[in-house]
């Protein structure tokens, strides 16, 4: 499994994330991706579980800027 979570600052709100895994990202107000699932709120300490893997593998493919970051373990 991998945690994940959005280098917002690098963020360009394209959308593509979102779009290829709902269940992982959502946007804030100014349409910056964050991780969303099972209430992380982007903090990188929720494991993604194994059936999201491609969903998620899908949404870093297609970030423009690659700010979509994934670890083995959690992100501190
Ligand atoms: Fe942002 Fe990349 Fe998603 S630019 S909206 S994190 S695809």
């Amino acid at each position: 499994g991998k945690y994940v979570k959005v280098k917002k600052d690098s963020c360009i709100a394209c959308g593509s994330c979102g779009a290829s895994a709902p269940d992982i990202f959502d946007f804030d107000d100014d349409g910056l991706a964050e991780v969303i699932y099972e209430g992380d709120n982007n903090r990188g300490v929720t494991l993604i579980a194994a059936d999201l893997q491609e969903d998620l593998q899908d949404a870093i493919d297609s970030c423009p800027t690659s700010c979509i970051k994934t670890s083995a373990n959690a992100f501190a």
